[in-house]
């Protein structure tokens, strides 16, 4: 994967909807080759995504995971049992669901664990390297919060995982999609990023996002 080139990068969104569809549209922007899937036929999707996603293509999950160098889930995690793993087995993913029993009913694979929601992801795709990003911002906020690098507001994304090549490429998409990239060495760190703690929905520049997370990680 070249993240220097994106038109040579050929990202797989699963999930179409509010972050799907805001995700598609940034990524085009940043210039990456962008396929979205739903959990079904993605002719279902063709109308809605020329309209909302211009630039993206909508195909079947297992197609665009397939192609993909990069895949990111964006799926509500009550449905994320239905996820065939063997679908992105050798893959970088990114995932950006978040645990939030008001909308996904008590799951008992997430509720109470000892683990952050991205670490039983992982164990649940044993064959693909996950990253945590791109959870703790708003759907809404994800394009009118970009900024070019060095601007004095630019906002920072946490980026976590246990595979130091992987957190790296991610981080340079971040960076190419215009957030400072914060980055973490372990998925375990990604914990911070979940909702009730200290980065999630507040916008932060990269020394305080950084400064909030260690600080959590050590009280
Ligand atoms: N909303 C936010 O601001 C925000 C911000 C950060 C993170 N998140 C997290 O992002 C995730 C998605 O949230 P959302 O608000 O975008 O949800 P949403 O609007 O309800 O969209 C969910 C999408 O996932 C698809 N999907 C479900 N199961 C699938 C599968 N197995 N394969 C492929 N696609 C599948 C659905 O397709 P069908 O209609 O075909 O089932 C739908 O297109 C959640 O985990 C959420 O916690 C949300």
């Amino acid at each position: 994967v070249s993240v220097l080139r994106p038109s040579g990068t050929r990202v797989a969104i699963l999930g179409a909807g509010r972050v799907g569809s805001a995700l598609g549209r940034v990524m085009v922007d940043g210039g990456y080759e962008v396929s979205v899937a739903a959990s079904g036929d993605p002719a279902g999707l063709e109308l809605i995504a020329s309209i909302v996603m211009p630039g993206v293509t909508p195909r079947w999950a297992a197609e665009a995971a397939a192609d993909a160098d990069l895949v990111v889930l964006a799926i509500p995690l009550h449905r994320f049992a239905t996820l065939d793993p063997a679908l992105v087995a050798g893959k970088i993913v990114i995932d950006n669901m978040n645990y939030w029993a008001p909308t996904d009913g008590v799951q008992s694979l997430f509720e109470d664990s000892a683990l952050s929601s991205s670490e039983i992801v992982q164990r649940h795709l044993p064959a693909a390297t996950v990253v945590k990003t791109f959870n703790h911002i708003g759907y809404h906020e994800l394009e009118e919060d970009r900024r070019l690098v060095g601007a004095h507001d630019r906002r920072a994304l946490g980026v976590a995982g246990d595979d130091p090549s992987a957190v790296q490429l991610v981080a340079a998409v971040v960076d190419r999609l215009g957030y400072d990239p914060v980055t973490f060495d372990t998925l375990r760190a990604g914990r911070t990023f979940e909702p009730g703690g200290p980065v999630f929905g507040v916008s932060l520049g990269r020394h305080e996002l950084g400064r909030a997370v260690r600080a959590r990680a050590v009280a």
